[in-house]
């Protein structure tokens, strides 16, 4: 069954990466690393993002974990300074899903941390959780996110774009999936659907 609440705290690692929630003194680190033009064109993240954005965020971070409603964790090497942030949000317990996001800091791209970061959060809602299908949404101009959603395994669907307006003018954002292994879950489903139509292949 899919968690009611998420677990706070949370401290998820791998590879060299460690996901930790926000702390109060994160803050200098947060600003430094969203007020960031590739950031305030990708993200819904206001911009200029100051100090009472970055309060204002840490805030509603803070209490988007308390009511265990969304993962919002600092990616960091070894538990360390912020280099930027995954989130889980959005879970639709009867469908199963729930909704992704990354940034990272742009003194810290291209070393593998938001595929690293992506891949770990995405194991963990699939086994832990019991998600059996990850989305993201993405616009189809950026090129870095969709990267990072091929390379974590995740599939163009067909579904219509979300259209919506932002400070760059109209925009629309496709939707990514990952079917998750577990036991029941919709990958599942669909195998043994074709197995009984098809019968199995050993
Ligand atoms: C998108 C973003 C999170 C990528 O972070 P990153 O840590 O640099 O990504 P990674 O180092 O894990 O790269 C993963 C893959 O993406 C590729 N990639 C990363 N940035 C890229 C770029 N600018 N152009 C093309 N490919 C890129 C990497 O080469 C790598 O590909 P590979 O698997 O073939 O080696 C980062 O650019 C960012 O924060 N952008 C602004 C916020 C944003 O767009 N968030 C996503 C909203 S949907």
């Amino acid at each position: 069954m899919v968690a009611r609440r998420l677990p706070f705290p949370l401290t998820l690692a791998g590879d060299g990466i460690v996901l930790r929630d926000w702390r109060a003194e994160d803050l200098d680190d947060l600003i430094d690393l969203l007020d960031e033009p590739d950031i305030a064109r990708w993200t819904p993240m206001p911009s200029p993002f100051d100090r009472e954005a970055g309060v204002a965020y840490l805030k509603r971070a803070h209490q988007g974990r308390m009511s265990g409603q969304r993962l919002q964790l600092a990616i960091t090497e070894g538990g360390g300074r912020p280099l930027g942030e995954v989130l889980l949000f959005g879970i639709d317990a009867g469908l199963r899903e729930a909704e992704l996001g990354y940034l990272v800091g742009a003194r810290h791209r291209r070393r593998g941390l938001a595929a690293g970061s992506l891949s770990l959060l995405s194991a963990y809602a699939g086994t832990t959780l019991k998600l059996s299908r990850l989305l993201l949404r993405i616009d189809p101009a950026n090129t870095a996110s969709i990267a990072v959603a091929r390379r974590c395994g995740y599939t163009l669907t067909g579904e219509a774009p979300i259209l919506q307006v932002g400070p760059h003018g109209p925009s629309s954002l496709d939707t990514w999936e990952q079917l998750t292994g577990h036991p029941g879950s919709r990958l599942d489903r669909l195998k043994n659907v074709a197995a009984r139509r098809y019968g199995r292949r050993t």
